[in-house]
């Protein structure tokens, strides 16, 4: 860790001496790693006698090739899966992909996953969005070296719903996924198979993805403090580890489980005839009721649930889904200089994102109706029962627990601070069994009046360090109240605004600058330290990113 932290502070001081970034002071990312050195050694859990699983997975995770653009394969990390118990659609692999097998599960089994890692660092896997024990959550805390085996059991308690498994040791969370490690889980019950919703082929995993390559078609990752600061961009987009997805279906209804699994990019998914975009469910699964909507944002961590319909299009009819442009995500600066492209950008070297600028139009992926469909299930006009929590359910109405977002140069902190370990505050102590009001918002009120960068970014322009950034909580899922936007309710967030689906479950929330979010959090079940951090991993792995304890 001591290395690691050496050569981040090198290239910070190199970068800072070339004039790229300066600033006094350490930056959050480096107090947050050395931080990390009182992270005890935890044993690896194992497994207990008294836990009969209903289905039981090896999943490991390794250094790997794949085929992913023609020529040289691609050295990634990979999860590999093998079901040792359990029904026999547990597990899907998706061909010629890097991402680790759509796992399937149904509500109320008791699963086992035995992690094995045999990369050349530590590792833990978390379940994003699973409601499960502290000690299975994939904490930081309990990664595990070379090796090592840690062992999960938990039930699962979820409603049906779109999960991702993804590692998550502290300061190599996105830097593993962007290698590769990042599956998709689904999650069925008997509430959404009464629906009857498309199912089998036409049922389809969309998992988002950029990246970029080298000359010899290798993963190229972050080497400057700017992406750290703003998150990496690539220049191409993948689907499923594919580059130039494509989808030959037919004239019916599909059912599209939406996943963004990019380290920082968010998109603004749209059709482009300009047909609404139908969502039935978020997060943390289905919705009361479909909603229609001219285009949705998709941020990090975030899934959507859409119903693409192709009834009645005719053989050969063509479709696209892209990303839509939008501005307001990135410091204004950054921003120009991501979308400027050519020579003003070159001497921002390494300014990767230009090809595919950040709120840029591109295609997401492309869709040929090549064959009749037969008996198109309808859009169900009521999907799920949620049941809608309400001020006077929460334990502290006047009180919310904040979730402070502090931008500056060098740091973006959470309630003040960077990660560290056994370092929770007394806001952060949260009564067991209790539903929290909870509000998150940028701590310098609307996104102005931050210092801008000094030095060559800024080159005086006044660049403000405002960001949007996709919060994330472990543990439950929690319900949007409210967003409310200050000063900053202007042309960028004119355009995104319509893009929110903030009536069903969530685990993660896009907060756009000078917006602040209520939010509705159970903290049931299970005590322990439950993380929150920015799902923009490479925000998360300079620190931003803190525990909850519920006890
Ligand atoms: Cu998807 Cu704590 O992460
Ligand atoms: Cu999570
Ligand atoms: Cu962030």
């Amino acid at each position: 860790m001591k290395q690691t932290v050496n050569l981040f502070r090198r290239r910070f001081f190199v970068q800072a001496g070339a004039g790229l970034l300066a600033s006094a002071g350490l930056p959050g990312w480096v107090r947050a790693m050395e931080g990390m050195a009182g992270m005890p050694k935890m044993q690896p859990n194992k497994a207990s006698s008294d836990f009969h699983p209903d289905v039981e997975i090896d999943l490991v995770c390794k250094p790997a090739a794949v085929q992913i653009l023609p020529g040289q394969p691609t050295a990634v990390q990979q999860y590999f899966a093998q079901l040792r118990k359990g029904p026999a659609n547990t597990l899907a692999v998706l061909p010629g992909s890097y991402l680790g097998p759509v796992m399937r599960f149904e509500k109320g089994q008791k699963i086992r996953i035995n992690l094995h890692n045999q990369l050349d660092e530590p590792s833990i896997t978390h379940w994003h969005g699973l409601h499960v024990p502290a000690k299975m959550d994939g904490h930081p805390l309990y990664a595990i070296d070379k090796g090592q085996t840690y062992v999960y059991e938990f039930e699962m308690l979820n409603r049906a719903g779109m999960n991702i498994y993804h590692p998550h040791p502290h300061d190599a969370t996105a830097s593993q996924v962007y290698h590769g490690l990042a599956g998709a889980m689904l999650v069925n019950d008997r509430e959404e198979r009464r629906l009857e919703l498309p199912g089998g082929e036409y049922e389809v995993p969309i998992v988002i993805q950029d990246r970029q390559f080298d000359h010899n078609n290798q993963l190229v990752y972050a080497g400057h403090m700017r992406d750290r600061m703003l998150g990496f961009y690539g220049d191409r987009i993948l689907v499923n580890g594919l580059p130039d997805f494509h989808l030959d279906l037919a004239s019916r209804a599909y059912r599209f489980r939406v996943l963004n699994g990019s380290t920082a990019r968010i998109y603004k998914l749209a059709w482009d005839d300009n047909s609404p975009i139908t969502v039935i469910g978020t997060d943390g699964g289905l919705l009361e009721a479909p909603v229609h909507k001219p285009y949705v944002m998709l941020a990090p961590g975030e899934r959507l649930d859409v119903w693409a319909d192709f009834s009645g299009r005719k053989v050969g009819s063509q479709f696209v889904m892209r990303s839509r442009s939008f501005s307001g995500v990135l410091p204004g600066m950054a921003e120009r200089m991501m979308t400027m492209g050519g020579r003003h950008a070159q001497g921002m070297h390494g300014m990767h994102g230009m090809a595919l600028p950040v709120g840029g139009d591109f295609p997401i992926l492309s869709i040929r109706v090549t064959r009749q469909g037969h008996d198109s299930p309808p859009l169900p006009n009521k999907l799920a029962v949620i049941d809608r929590y309400r001020l006077r359910d929460v334990a502290n109405p006047d009180r919310p627990v904040p979730i402070a977002i502090s931008e500056r140069p060098m740091s973006m902190l959470l309630n003040g601070r960077p990660y560290a370990y056994n370092d929770v505050q007394p806001g952060e102590r949260i009564p067991f069994n209790t539903v929290q009001l909870m509000e998150i918002f940028h701590a310098a009120g609307d996104g102005h009046g931050m210092s801008g960068m000094r030095g060559g970014m800024g080159g005086g322009m006044g660049m403000m360090m405002s960001m949007a950034h996709p919060i994330h909580l472990h543990g439950q899922s929690f319900q949007i109240l409210s967003r409310t936007v200050g000063m900053n309710g202007n042309d960028h967030y004119a355009s995104v605004r319509e893009g929110f689906v903030d009536d069903g479950w969530k685990d993660t929330v896009l907060v756009m600058p000078g917006e602040r979010i209520k939010i509705i959090k159970p903290f049931q079940d299970f005590k322990g330290l439950y993380m929150y951090h920015c799902h923009n991993l490479e925000h998360e792995d300079m620190g931003m990113m803190r525990d909850f304890s519920v006890e």
